[in-house]
């Protein structure tokens, strides 16, 4: 990828709106984020999961050889590329940014990183049951607050309302037994028959499992969208 391919990617100072580096950033993503172009690397702070965070998401995750993982909204695929280093597992990275997307291909190239593939498609075409267990670091946050990557796709609190619907109605559908880790975010992706079993990196990192039968009806009363969860503090309140 050149750099004319990034041209609509939005400056670091934008994306950050002046924000500290979260904790969890550290020299190992100095030295990661090299892989990337200058533009999608400077994203990488607010946009991209640490390294540190992906070693332990993918720990949780891949609890068999060959577990397929899916990374919902994988970015420049920074989390499915350490997960892939890391485990045995198979990592499926969906993102809609086609520039982003490539970078993720270009990274997997020059790493010879195997088990792991990109998908350019909206998280709407992929049907989960294809997948063990997923990965989710605050794919449509974008839709509400201020940090955004860039303008090239559409961002509105009702397409924000649409794929949460979906990832929590596909989560929904799938085993007993489930396990979900989402990085930063209110959950709001995850449905009530999901247990939050343990927290890490001062609860930014959560595992979730799915511990009961989906029901549409307890859905239907807004709890999709109004998760609370367990966290080392006790329970924390929904956000609205
Ligand atoms: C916060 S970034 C996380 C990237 C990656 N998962 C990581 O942890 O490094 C969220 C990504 O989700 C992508 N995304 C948002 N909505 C999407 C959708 N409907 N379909 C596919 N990708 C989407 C965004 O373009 C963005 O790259």
């Amino acid at each position: 990828m050149n750099a004319s391919s990034t041209r609509d990617l939005a400056s670091p100072l934008e994306a950050s709106g002046g924000t500290e580096l979260p904790d969890a950033f550290s020299i190992e993503d100095e030295k990661f984020d090299q892989i990337y172009p200058p533009l999608v690397r400077t994203l990488s702070s607010i946009f991209w999961t640490p390294v540190a965070v992906a070693a332990e998401a993918a720990r949780l995750l891949v609890t068999r050889p060959g577990a397929r993982v899916l990374d919902v909204g994988c970015g420049a695929g920074k989390f499915c590329l350490i997960a892939a280093t890391l485990t045995d597992g198979r990592f499926t990275g969906v993102e809609q940014r086609a520039e982003l997307v490539s970078a993720a291909r270009d990274a997997a190239a020059q790493l010879g990183a195997a088990g792991v593939e990109f998908l350019h498609a909206n998280i709407m075409d992929v049907a989960f049951a294809d997948y063990d267990a997923f990965y989710i670091f605050n794919p449509f946050e974008e839709h509400l607050h201020g940090h955004k990557i860039d303008s090239a796709v559409p961002l509105s609190p009702e397409l924000f309302e649409r794929y949460t619907s979906y990832v929590s109605g596909q989560l929904g559908l799938q085993p007993l037994g489930t396990r979900v880790v989402t990085y930063m975010g209110y959950a709001d992706d995850i449905p009530a028959c999901y247990d939050c079993e343990a927290t890490f990196f001062n609860d930014d990192v959560k595992l979730w499992i799915k511990t009961r039968e989906y029901d549409p009806a307890l859905e239907r009363l807004g709890l999709t969208t109004r998760r609370s969860y367990r966290g080392s503090q006790g329970w924390a309140p929904p956000r609205r």
